[in-house]
């Protein structure tokens, strides 16, 4: 997957994508991430990208034309394609798993990066094929935004996360909460690692798992479990779970 993210700050993405996991994708060339600095796309003598809002009022708006003009060297680079263009946006589509599975399936992104009030409406209206915000709070640009989609973004694509680890375990990917993990040593500060999880029964352990993922899904997102096909077998357990989360708050 080909990655182009646009930014005023390109030196944000460097320490992010050069440790762990994007680090080996990169090396393993299953990601091509490159950052282009919009600012060198303005035509003006002192390279601004910025100017005041027509109607007056607070901050400073990224103009249309340096972004435009990048967009076309991107487009000649790229063979006359550019498939998906994401802005990061406060206003735009709440980001989620589903989402980061969809982008996975693509060849090519391209990210943009606002700062200050954002870009001309005109970006928007032309340029953008997908508008993602990443929470309901505003942060001071789209670096941080679009690392985190790129991040969530790559492990989806085949081979990033390796054989060691798999995404189709982790929460959301199939709509409920992972169950918790535990590792040596087996008893810690008197706390002990629950028995099944030593007992070498995988079909024990498999139930048990799904069992916490059951619980640990209704007891904090319960709103996810109207998402996801239960087999009989989850909802024999979840009718249980519930019986006995009851009976606790009764006992309150
Ligand atoms: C200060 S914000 C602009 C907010 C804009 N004036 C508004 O009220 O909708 C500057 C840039 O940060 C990015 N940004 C801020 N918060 C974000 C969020 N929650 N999700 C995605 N991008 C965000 C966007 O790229 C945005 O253009």
């Amino acid at each position: 997957m080909k990655i182009d993210i646009l930014t005023l700050f390109p030196q944000m993405f460097e320490s992010p994508f050069d440790a762990s996991i994007i680090k080996r994708a990169i090396d393993k060339k299953l990601l091509e991430i490159n950052t282009i600095n919009i600012r060198d796309f303005s035509q003006n003598k002192h390279h601004t990208v910025d100017d005041t809002p027509f109607g007056g009022g607070a901050g400073m708006v990224m103009g249309p034309e340096p972004v435009f003009e990048c967009m076309d060297y991107l487009r000649e680079q790229r063979g006359g394609e550019l498939g998906r263009v994401i802005m990061m946006c406060p206003q735009g589509e709440p980001f989620s798993q589903g989402y980061a599975k969809e982008l996975g399936k693509e060849q090519h992104l391209v990210f943009l990066c606002g700062h200050y009030e954002g870009f001309d409406e005109r970006v928007r209206e032309t340029l953008v094929t997908d508008e993602i915000s990443i929470g309901d709070y505003v942060l001071t640009g789209g670096e941080l935004p679009a690392m985190v989609v790129v991040d969530a973004v790559a492990r989806m694509v085949p081979g990033v996360l390796g054989e060691a680890a798999s995404a189709e375990e982790d929460s959301f990917y199939n709509g409920l909460l992972e169950h918790p993990h535990y590792t040596k040593p087996r008893e810690y500060r008197g706390q002990v690692v629950p028995d099944i999880l030593l007992s070498g029964h995988h079909g024990n352990i498999r139930k048990w798992r799904r069992r916490q993922s059951l619980l640990r899904t209704i007891e904090r997102r319960p709103e996810l479990l109207t998402q996801v096909e239960l087999t009989k077998e989850d909802k024999a357990a979840l009718q249980e779970l519930l019986s006995y989360l009851q009976a606790l708050d009764l006992k309150k």
